[in-house]
């Protein structure tokens, strides 16, 4: 999105638009509370493979530095890196936001990065792009390391949401504005391990709001 040259426009356009209809059935495990299945593996994983596809055509020729935001990019990323057959190097740049609901507080780096990006193509990669604060900060802070570019790629654009001037140049899939879990993303640090993107009943993060009782309570163990 910084510089123009590398025009992935085609990519952001033909992402999928996952519309809110329920595409497979929610694993019984999960049934009191994930309402619906809005995105199945199998669907992630031919995304990611066309996504890869792009992405290696774009960089090749430069060795690549991913920059991964924790935690919410783990799946994503294992998958996405395993399919760039690129000479690549990993980094990890921690972000947090304060507060446990659905709405992203103030953002404070819990980890910095490592290597050193300077001259470097960077491909910064997150979960779900939503209101944009989150890109803002971190694209903020590695343009400050004058990388020769930075191209972003997120797994879910959630476009309704957005309050910043931020698109992603690799988009998996536009999602409705509903919260959802799985593949990574969390609520209140679980969810993670879903290997599908599900979308939580209300109930499970509506008892988020000040005074009553945890969502863990209502989390059969
Ligand atoms: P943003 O700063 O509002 O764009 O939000 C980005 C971050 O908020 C992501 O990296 C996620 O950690 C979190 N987030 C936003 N929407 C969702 C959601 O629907 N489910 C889980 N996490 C979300
Ligand atoms: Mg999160």
């Amino acid at each position: 999105m910084f510089d123009a040259p590398f025009l992935v426009t085609s990519v952001k356009r033909s992402a999928p638009r996952i519309s809110a209809r329920a595409p497979a059935r929610v694993p019984p495990r999960w049934r009191t509370e994930v309402e619906r299945v809005l995105i199945t593996e199998e669907q992630i994983a031919q995304r990611i493979r066309k996504m890869s596809r792009q992405i290696v055509l774009d960089f090749t020729g430069r060795e690549m530095v991913v920059v991964a935001v924790l935690n919410g990019t783990v799946m994503f990323l294992a998958d996405l890196i395993r399919n760039l057959s690129l000479p690549l190097r990993l980094d990890f740049i921690g972000l947090s936001s304060y507060g446990l609901g659905t709405e992203s507080g103030e953002l404070v780096f819990t980890k910095e990065l490592r290597l050193d990006v300077r001259g470097r193509d960077v491909l910064l990669v997150d979960d779900i792009l939503d209101t944009g604060k989150t890109l803002q900060v971190v694209l903020r802070k590695l343009h400050a390391l004058k990388p020769r570019r930075i191209q972003t790629c997120v797994l879910l654009n959630k476009a309704a949401r957005r309050t910043q001037q931020v698109e992603a140049d690799y988009i998996g899939f536009h999602i409705p504005d509903v919260f959802v879990v799985g593949y990574g993303l969390d609520f209140a640090e679980r969810y993670r391990n879903l290997p599908f993107i599900g979308v939580l009943y209300p109930h499970v993060y509506e008892a988020r709001v000040p005074g009553s009782p945890p969502a863990q309570n209502l989390i059969p163990e």
